[in-house]
C-alpha cells in the first residue's frame, strides 16, 4: 500500500562518489511551497584516490565505498537529527555503474532495510539524475524533455509521465562528460579533467579555435563526440602548446560541445512538442551550458530547469528522492541483493 509521509535514506555508490542523503516527503514542498524535504546530504569524492591513475580504478572504488559508506550514513543521520529507527525506507543505486561499487551500496542498503524491517528500493542512477531538478522545484511536472549529460551518458529523453521515459537520442560513442575528460587529459590537465577544462575555458578567447558541431548538419537527435576529441588533439599538437593556447583550445572545445547540445535540445523540444527542458548530470554543472540553454529556451518562449550544481554531479539526494517517489507509489524490492550494471531506463515501471 502506498504511504503518505516517508523518511528515506538514499545511498549512491555507482562510481567514484559515495553519496548519502535523507529525504523527507512530509516537508518536500509538494504539500506547501519551499523544498525542505532534503534533511541532510553528504558526498565523499574519491578523486584523490584515482588521480594518480588518470581515471577510475574499479577495485579501488569498491574498497573505498566499503570504508566510507557506513561512517557517511552515521554522519548524514546525525546532521538530520535522526536515528535509523526514524527511517521508513532505504533507496540505493542498483545501476548502471561499476558492479563492485554498486554491490557495496546495495548490500548495505538491503542489510539496513532487513534489520530495520522497512522496504528497500533499487533506483536507476539516470532516473535519479533526471528527477534531481524536481527535488527543489515542486512545481515542475511532466511532460518535459530531459537532457542527461554525465560522464557515462548523453541522452535526450521524453518524460511523458513520472517513470515513463522515451529515448529520443543518445551518443553513438563518447558521452559529453567523457569528451570533456579525455580532451582535458590530452592537453595535460589532471583527472578529472571536465571541470578543470571548463575553468580554463573561462580564460580562453572565443573563436580562435573553431571545432565542428558534430551531427548537427543532418536531422536526428543522436550525438557523436569522439571526432571532436581528435580535432582537439590535432590542433593541440600543431600549436605552441602554451598556456594561452591551451585556454583558447579549451574555449573552442567547450563552445562546440555546448552549441551541439543546445541545437539538439531545441530539436528534441520540437520533436516532443513541449517547451520545458530539464538538464541533469555532471555536465549540467557547466556554466556556459547553463547560460546557452537558458538563452535558447528564452528565445523559444519556453523554460529550462537545472538542479543546483552540487546536485548535478553524483549524490545521494537524487537517489533518496527518486526512491521516495517509487516507495510512495507502493513499489519496493524483495530481499535479494541485486544490481544491474547495464540497465535500460525505458524498462522501468511507471509510478
Ligand atoms: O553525473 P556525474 O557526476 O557522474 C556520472 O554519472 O558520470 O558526471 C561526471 C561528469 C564528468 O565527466 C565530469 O568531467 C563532468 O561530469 N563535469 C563537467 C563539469 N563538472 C562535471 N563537465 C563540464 N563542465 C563542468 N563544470
Ligand atoms: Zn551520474
Amino acid at each position: 500500500m502506498a504511504r503518505n509521509c516517508l523518511i528515506v535514506l538514499g545511498i549512491e555508490t555507482s562510481c567514484d562518489e559515495t553519496g548519502v542523503a535523507v529525504y523527507d516527503t512530509a516537508h518536500d514542498g509538494r504539500a506547501r511551497p519551499g523544498a525542505e524535504g532534503l534533511r541532510a546530504h553528504a558526498v565523499y569524492s574519491q578523486i584523490a584516490l584515482h588521480a594518480e591513475y588518470g581515471g577510475v580504478v574499479p577495485e579501488l572504488a569498491s574498497r573505498d565505498h566499503v570504508r566510507k559508506l557506513l561512517p557517511l550514513v552515521r554522519q548524514t543521520l546525525a546532521e538530520a537529527g535522526l536515528s535509523t529507527r526514524d527511517l521508513d525506507g532505504v533507496a540505493y543505486t542498483a545501476g548502471p555503474g561499476l558492479v563492485g561499487a554498486l554491490l557495496v551500496g546495495a548490500g548495505v542498503a538491503r542489510a539496513l532495510a532487513w534489520a530495520l524491517e522497512i522496504p528497500a528500493i533499487a533506483v536507476h542512477h539516470m532516473e535519479g539524475h533526471l528527477l534531481a531538478p524536481l527535488l527543489e522545484d515542486p512545481e515542475l511536472k511532466p511532460p518535459f524533455v530531459a537532457l542527461l549529460v554525465s560522464g557515462g551518458h548523453t541522452q535526450l529523453v521524453a518524460v511523458e509521465a513520472m517513470g515513463q521515459y522515451r529515448l529520443l537520442g543518445e551518443t553513438l560513442d563518447d558521452a559529453a562528460g567523457e569528451a570533456f575528460d579525455k580532451t582535458a587529459k590530452l592537453m595535460g590537465l589532471p583527472y578529472p579533467g571536465g571541470p578543470q577544462l571548463a575553468k580554463l575555458a573561462e580564460l580562453g578567447t572565443p573563436g580562435r579555435f573553431k571545432f565542428a558541431r558534430p551531427m548537427t548538419d543532418r536531422p536526428g537527435l543522436d550525438f557523436s563526440f569522439s571526432g571532436l576529441k581528435t580535432q582537439v588533439l590535432l590542433a593541440w599538437k600543431a600549436s605552441d602548446q602554451g598556456e594561452r593556447t591551451r585556454a583558447d583550445i579549451a574555449r573552442g572545445f567547450e563552445d562546440a560541445v555546448v552549441d551541439t547540445l543546445a541545437i539538439k535540445c531545441g530539436r528534441a523540444l520540437d520533436a516532443a512538442g513541449c517547451e520545458t527542458l530539464v538538464v541533469a548530470g555532471g555536465v549540467g554543472a557547466n556554466r556556459r551550458l547553463r547560460e546557452k540553454l537558458q538563452a535558447m529556451a528564452r528565445a523559444r518562449g519556453g523554460q529550462v530547469r537545472f538542479p543546483r550544481p552540487a546536485l548535478c554531479t553524483d549524490n545521494g539526494a537524487m537517489i533518496a528522492f527518486a526512491g521516495a517517489l517509487r516507495l510512495e507509489a507502493g513499489q519496493h524490492e524483495d530481499a535479494a541483493v541485486h544490481v544491474t550494471p547495464r540497465w535500460d531506463m525505458a524498462t522501468l515501471p511507471a509510478m
